[in-house]
Formats: structure tokens, sequence, C-alpha cells
């Protein structure tokens, strides 16, 4: 069942979030109304099913990257996660140093936080990445300093499902006592992602992401090996054993652990699935469009995304003339203050070509009928924007 029904327009941007999986949302709706509970009341039943039910659903969530329940702290979304692993590591780390690498092409709530320590007396390293939208191991290696306290390396990229080296990358700054942070948002339910084969200790991952709901998400601290320490960013009651205060939003972890179970079930069947109709949409844009442009590896990147470039026009106007498919356009280039997007500035695009970028995002009820509409009327759209550029002689 599609939940988001076959309502126009048709949905294409599922890297900026996803419908809630209705077997998601049948199992949220008890801890609305009659499982209400607060899950740290201790002295009541209806404490003890909401505290059954975060529990179960930690163990789902946890079972998504392979890690252990006990290791995951619920927060509220990846850009939350994002702030603890590094606030939290870099208050509990002052003392061994005042070093930080990452990379330019992370999701705001990585660069900014990094920004933000940075004027708290941080040195910042923001490392830049290939023409294919991947860091050089080479380069990351020497980018690392004695001081160096923590990385942080995304797994996949939001916009152009780009895959970093994390293995490689993550090898590199372990072997030396750094710790690894990875924002694997767009990676956790999509492709795999297991803890215990990837050098990593901690992993900031999203519900709305994966078919679940907004506003919740995770931060997977490495309890062994090293024993990584966190600071609590947000004080008070000291849920989620001290590192983030604040009453547990039940429904929606029961909808995280629902939507996790579900997307580590499918992810095998899924991926290729993906993989497929992302082929079949590439193919059917290059025959109809010339000069058509990919924005990031192919080889290394998430089955459901496609980042491409047409040369001459602007991808808002286009993303605007398409208004019965949902896509995302880089961004507002034509507007006085807003520039081109900093992902595929870092990739070395001229502003041109990144003012000139659509994103589409499959996902889970993408089918092959409407990549199809999409390739016709993507192709048409586009065919017309350039005669009318023609005529106009621009
Ligand atoms: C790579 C990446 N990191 C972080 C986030 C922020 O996640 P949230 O919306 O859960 O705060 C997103 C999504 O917007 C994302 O794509």
């Amino acid at each position: 069942m599609n939940p988001h029904s076959t309502a126009q327009p048709l949905y294409f941007d599922y890297h900026a979030t996803t419908p809630v999986d209705p077997r998601a949302l049948e199992a949220m709706l008890p801890y609305f109304t009659a499982k209400f509970g607060n899950a740290a009341s201790r002295n009541h039943a209806f404490g003890w099913a909401a505290s059954q039910a975060v529990d179960v659903a930690r163990q789902q969530i946890a079972a998504a990257i392979n890690a252990r329940h006990i290791d995951i702290v619920l927060t509220s979304g990846a850009t939350e996660s994002n702030n603890l692993a590094l606030k939290g590591v870099a208050a509990a780390r002052r003392d061994r140093g005042r070093h930080i690498v990452t990379v330019a092409t992370e999701h705001h709530s990585v660069l900014d936080t990094c920004a933000w320590l940075a004027r708290e007396g941080w040195r910042v390293t923001v490392l830049g990445v290939e023409a294919d939208g991947r860091i050089d191991v080479d380069r990351f290696r020497e980018a690392l300093a004695p001081d160096t306290v923590v990385v942080s390396v995304m797994a996949a990229n939001n916009e152009t499902g780009v895959l970093q080296p994390l293995a490689e990358a993550g090898a590199m700054a372990r072997e030396r006592g750094i710790l690894v942070h990875t924002d694997a948002s767009q990676a956790v339910g999509r492709i795999p992602f297991d803890v215990e084969a990837l050098p990593v200790d901690l992993v900031s991952f999203t519900a709305h992401k994966l078919y679940g709901p907004k506003g919740i998400g995770a931060l997977w601290v490495r309890k062994k090996n090293p024993d990584v320490a966190v600071e609590a960013q947000m004080h008070g009651g000291g849920h989620e054993r001290g590192m983030r205060s604040g009453t547990l939003n039940v429904p929606g972890i029961v909808g995280f652990g629902k939507a996790a179970e579900l997307a580590s079930l499918e992810l095998a069947t899924e991926g290729p699935r993906l993989a497929d109709l992302r082929d079949r949409l590439l193919a059917g844009l290059r025959a109809g469009i010339p000069g058509l442009h990919v924005n990031g590896s192919l080889t290394h990147r998430l089955p459901g995304n496609l980042n491409v470039s047409v040369p001459g026009i602007e991808s808002e106007s286009l993303a605007m003339a398409m208004d019965d498919v949902a896509v995302s356009s880089g961004s507002a280039c034509a507007t006085a203050k807003a520039a081109p997007s900093h992902v595929l500035t870092a990739l070395g695009l001229d502003p041109d070509l990144a003012c000139a970028s659509l994103r589409f995002g499959l996902g889970r009820w993408t089918t092959a009928d409407e990549v199809e509409y999409v390739i016709a009327r993507t192709t048409s759209v586009i065919t017309k924007l350039r005669e009318a550029h023609a005529a106009l002689g621009l």
C-alpha cells in the first residue's frame, strides 16, 4: 500500500524525507492513547508498558546497525545526534587535543557544529572532495594530526548519494586513537551498515529517512574498544544514561523501531530494485537530454539516488515547471541571497552547473511506471525550456 496514494505530484524526494510506513504507524498508534504512559514512571502499569515498548524498539533500532541496544542514545533526530556526538566528544576529550577533521560535503548539522566548535577554540580541518564527491584517503591521512580528537565523515551524502570510503578512512583514524563519527542518516536502512564491521565509534541516524516518523533519531556510541565518553548537551532528568535528558517520545521510538526492523528486512531486495529503477531513470534521461551531467560517483552511490545537472537550465525553474513531480533542485540560485549547493560546489562544479542540478530520490513506493512518467515529463519540460531559450537567443 502506498501511503501517499497515487495522487499527484509523484514523490521523487525520498532523501528529504520518507512517508511513515503504515506498519510503523499502526505500531505507534496505541502509544498516543491507551498506552500513553511515561517510560520513566516506575510505579504503575502505564509506565511499564511504555518502558517495555521502548526496550523492544531500542533492540530493533540497534539491530539495524548490528549494535547492542544499550549503546543506543535516543535523540530528536540526526541533527541532534550530530551535535551531541561532536560537542559531546569534544567536551569529554578537551584535554587530549583540540583538532577535528571533517569533509566539505557534510550535512550542515555537522559543518555548523564544527564551525561552532571552531569559535570555541577548536582547530577544524574541512577536507575537500574529488570530482566524484569522495575524499582522497591519502589527503585524509595527511589531515590527521597528533592532537586530532575526532573525525566526522558521512556514510552517504544526502544530495548526491555518494558513499565515502568510510572503512579506509575510519581505519586510518582509529589506528591513531582518533574517534570516528559518521552521519549515517542516508545510509542506515538503505545499504548494509554494521558497526562491528566498520571502524566507527559514533553513528548518527534518523527515523524519517527510513520510513519512520520525524523528530526521532539515535546516536550509537561505542562502549567497548574503546569506551567512548560523550558529555551530555541536554541536561535534566538523566534519561538515556545521562547522555540525553527529556521524557522519551514513546510513539516516535516505537515507530522508529518498527520502521528500522522493516527496512533491515527489506534492504536486500529493495537495494537492487531501486538501483535498477535509478539506472532506468538515468538511461531514459540521457537518451532525451543531450549534455546531461551526472553529479558524483555512479559506482559509490546510494541505490535510490540520481543527481544530475542540465547545462543551461536553472534547476529551480525546472523543478517548478515539473509541478506534478516532487523533486529537489540544488538551491534557489536565482534568488538574491542564495548560493549554489555547498556539496556540488565542493565537487568542483562551476556555479552554472551547480545551479542546474536536480536530485531524484527513489524509495519504497517508486514504481517503474512512475520512473517512465518522470523520464518523459523531465525530457519534455527541458526540451521546451531549451527551445524557449533558443528563441530568445539565450
Ligand atoms: C545526511 C543528513 N544528516 C542529517 C540530517 C538531519 O536529520 P534530522 O532531520 O533527523 O535532524 C539529514 C536530513 O535532513 C541528512 O540527510
